[in-house]
């Protein structure tokens, strides 16, 4: 089955091919940080536009590069939430379009669904049951996933996300947009230990509170700003000790639900996942507590088209062709309103040894 994969649910257009039995075959990323970067955040109409400016092109590129002809595919998995509902939009009528052309279906895929299963394309995939600690810009959650399309959500934030603490802390600190990997990257210079920050809701339940984090941290920028302080080193002592903070903050919670739970694999996805600091943190945690820890490679963790053709490669085989496809965007959407697709799906391994 070749599933052709689009993802334009906030800043990145994504695009890619996936095939069972070979996995991602050709795959195409535009990032719209430069349009958003005087803003110093994502500007909706601003997306929407550069979606439709640069999806064509890259759906003719990823065809082209995977040698494979429109009229070859057999379904097209677009992002139907959540996201903004403009960008959402733009992916959505042009995998329609596309659909009804070729007389194919059209996937609509949860985009955490696509997070969540990313790992599944690695060499090493996880089996089901695994617990799945989700930390993207708008989400960070504890999925307990049982099967595909069996997920219920044990802890989630209260308030800011993982990713987001991380962006406004950045732009406390006058990084540039997008702030997450800048301030990982001022943190590798930084010592950790400068600043006890709170790690919030710790040793209570499985949800999460960044918003106190964010003021505790803003609070010490200001103290040391008036003090004349805030040099480049101090600057990275701060981001350093947030990092840790979070990544702290996010393992104790991953004990406590793999323990209370009974899973013996934990995976990570979403943009914060790709957090060195956080994926030795788990990995050590793993070696520790007896249990095994997934990730995908970075690439795979911010968002991208594979992990949408992939999920919907998972949901193709039950998905069924309409005579004219509508277009699904929902700017929220749980994933516990999710179901299993009503044929069983074999995982990708299986896949790829029966092809051989
Ligand atoms: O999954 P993603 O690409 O988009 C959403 O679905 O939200 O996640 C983006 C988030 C942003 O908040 C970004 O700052 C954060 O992931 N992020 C990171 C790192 N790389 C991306 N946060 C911390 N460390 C990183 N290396
Ligand atoms: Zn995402």
């Amino acid at each position: 089955m070749r599933v052709l994969g689009i993802e334009t649910s906030c800043d990145e257009t994504g695009v890619a091919l996936f095939e069972s039995g070979r996995g991602i075959v050709a795959e195409a990323l535009a990032s719209q940080t430069a349009v958003h970067a005087p803003f110093g955040g994502v500007v909706p109409e601003l997306a929407s536009r550069d979606h439709i400016a640069k999806l064509g092109p890259m759906v003719r590129h990823v065809l082209a590069e995977a040698a494979v002809r429109p009229e070859e595919l057999d379904a097209i998995a677009y992002t139907a939430g959540p996201g903004l509902i403009g960008a959402l939009m733009v992916g959505g009528a042009y995998a329609a379009a596309m659909a009804y052309a070729l007389g194919i279906p059209a996937v609509p895929v949860h985009h955490m669904e696509g997070h969540l299963l990313a790992s599944r394309l690695e060499a090493e995939p996880p089996a089901f049951p695994f617990l799945a600690l989700l930390v993207s810009g708008g989400h960070t959650q504890l999925v307990d996933v049982e099967g595909l399309g069996r997920y219920r959500i044990v802890g989630e934030t209260l308030d800011d996300a993982a990713g987001e603490a991380f962006d406004k802390v950045a732009r406390l600190l006058s990084l540039p947009y997008p702030g997450g990997p800048a301030l990982a990257a001022l943190a590798e210079s930084g010592d950790p230990a400068r600043f006890a920050f709170p790690r919030p809701l710790r040793g209570q339940g499985l949800d999460f509170s960044f918003s106190g984090l964010k003021t505790a941290v803003r609070l010490a920028i200001d103290a040391e700003r008036a003090a004349g302080r805030l040099s480049d080193p101090m600057r990275a002592d701060i981001a350093a000790s947030f990092e840790a903070a979070v990544v702290e903050t996010l393992a104790d919670k991953c004990r406590h639900a793999v323990a209370s739970i009974g899973r013996e694999r934990l995976v990570v996805a979403g943009g914060v996942g790709a957090n060195r600091k956080l994926r030795q943190t788990l990995e050590a945690l793993g070696r520790e507590q007896g249990f095994d820890v997934y990730y995908p490679r970075p690439a795979l963790c911010t968002d991208n088209g594979a992990m949408i053709a992939h999920a919907g490669a998972c949901r193709a085989a039950a998905a069924r062709r309409e005579a004219a496809p509508g277009i699904v965007a929902r700017p929220r959407w749980s994933l516990e309103e999710l179901e299993p697709p009503a044929e069983p799906v074999r995982p990708v391994r299986e896949a790829v040894t029966e092809a051989r």
